[in-house]
C-alpha cells in the first residue's frame, strides 16, 4: 500500500467524497480545526497578553515553517493576506524611470498578476506581454528574448494555472539578472505539489498562497525575498509592522526593519496563520518529493486510461523540465 494513503484520515472531507479540486481549494486538515480552537482559546483566555505570547511573531514563525517546503532560508518569508498583496509589495519596491520601465510577463499568467502590474502603468511602467501559441503552454525562449536592459521586473509562474504546465524558469532568471532586472516567481500552483528550491533558482522574489496544494486555507499569502536582496529594497507599501522598532510608534517616514520584516504591513492575520500551520506541517512531514512521485503516478494512470478511451488530452503534452526535477528523473504533469 502507498504510505501516503495513511494520511487520508487527516482530511475528513475524503470520507464523504472524491476530492479532485486542490488546485482551487485544498481539503481542510483535521488539525486545522484544533489550531483554530487554540486561536479562540488564546484570544478568550489570554486576551491582550496573546500579542506577546506568539501573535505578534506569528508571521515570522509561519514563514519559517513554510520556508523548507519552498527551499528558502529561514527569515526570508513574510505572510500577507494573499498573493496579490504580496506582489503589490514587490511592485512598490520599484520606480519606472525612462531608462528602465518595462515589466515583461506572459499572457498566460494568472489574471491577478496582470491586473496588479497593469496598475504600474500610472507610475510610468510599460507592460510587455509574451503571447502563448496555444493557450496552454508559454514559450520560455520568447520570454527570455523579450527581457532587455530596459526591463525592471519579470513576474512569471512556476506552474501555469490554466494548464498545469511546469515552466523552466532558470533561463529567465539568468537573462533577467544579466541585464539587471528582477524576477518575481509565482509559486502558488506549485507549492506543496512540485519540489520548489527558491534558493537554488536564485529568484529575487517569490509569492503564493496557501489555499491550494498546501491545504492551508485562505488568508495566508506569502512573499519570499532573496536574503541579499532584502536590505536593498524599500517598499512603499509598508506599515508599522515593517518598522525597525514598531512599538516606539515613531511618526513620519518609516525607518525600515533591517530584516525581512521590512516587507510587512500591519497587524498579522492571526487566525488564518493558525489554520495554515496544519497544512504546512503535513506537507513538511510527508515531503514534497513523495507527494510529487504519487501525483505523477496517478497522472500517468489517468493519461493511460484516457488514451484507452480515445479521449483528447488538453494538458500540455510535454514541457521543458525544471532542472531540480530533471535531476530526480521526474517528468512534468501531462508528460
Ligand atoms: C498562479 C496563481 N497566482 C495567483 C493567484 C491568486 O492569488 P490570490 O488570490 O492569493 O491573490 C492564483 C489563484 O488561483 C493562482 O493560481
Amino acid at each position: 500500500m502507498d504510505p501516503l494513503l495513511a494520511w487520508r484520515p487527516e482530511f475528513p472531507i475524503l470520507e464523504t467524497c472524491t476530492y479532485l479540486v486542490s488546485h482551487s481549494l485544498g481539503a481542510m486538515p483535521r488539525r486545522a480545526r484544533a489550531y483554530l480552537q487554540h486561536f479562540a482559546d488564546d484570544w478568550d483566555h489570554r486576551g491582550v497578553r496573546a500579542w506577546h505570547e506568539g501573535w505578534w511573531q506569528i508571521g515570522a514563525a509561519t514563514g519559517n515553517l513554510l520556508a523548507p517546503i519552498l527551499g528558502a532560508a529561514p527569515n526570508t518569508i513574510t505572510m500577507h493576506q494573499n498573493a496579490t498583496v504580496a506582489q503589490a509589495i514587490v511592485a512598490s519596491c520599484f520606480t519606472f524611470d525612462a531608462g528602465r520601465r518595462k515589466i515583461v510577463m506572459q499572457d498566460l499568467d494568472f489574471p491577478t498578476n496582470h491586473y496588479l502590474f497593469e496598475g504600474c502603468r500610472r507610475d510610468g511602467a510599460e507592460i510587455v506581454y509574451v503571447a502563448s501559441n496555444d493557450s496552454m503552454t508559454a514559450p520560455i525562449d520568447r520570454l527570455v528574448d523579450a527581457i532587455d536592459d530596459e526591463t525592471v521586473l519579470v513576474p512569471l509562474s512556476l506552474v501555469l494555472f490554466r494548464s498545469g504546465g511546469l515552466q523552466d524558469v532558470r533561463p529567465v532568471v539568468e537573462k533577467a539578472h544579466r541585464v539587471g532586472a528582477h524576477v518575481c516567481l509565482d509559486v502558488y500552483q506549485a507549492a506543496g505539489t512540485v519540489p520548489v528550491d527558491l534558493a537554488s533558482l536564485g529568484v529575487d522574489f517569490a509569492v503564493g498562497g496557501s489555499v491550494k496544494w498546501l491545504c492551508g486555507g485562505p488568508g495566508a499569502g506569502y512573499l519570499y525575498v532573496r536574503p541579499d536582496v532584502i536590505a536593498r529594497m524599500r517598499p512603499s507599501l509598508v506599515g508599522w509592522a515593517g518598522h525597525a522598532s514598531p512599538f516606539e510608534f515613531e511618526t513620519g517616514a518609516v525607518r525600515y526593519a533591517t530584516g525581512v520584516e521590512r516587507f510587512q504591513s500591519g497587524t498579522p492575520n492571526v487566525p488564518a496563520l493558525y489554520a495554515a500551520r496544519a497544512g504546512y506541517e503535513i506537507v513538511g512531514e510527508i515531503g514534497v518529493p513523495a507527494i510529487r512521485a504519487r501525483s505523477l503516478e496517478l497522472t500517468r494512470r489517468l493519461i493511460e486510461a484516457s488514451r484507452r478511451h480515445g479521449w483528447r488530452r488538453i494538458a500540455p503534452p510535454r514541457c521543458r523540465r525544471a532542472p531540480a526535477e530533471a535531476a530526480r528523473g521526474a517528468r512534468c504533469a501531462g508528460a
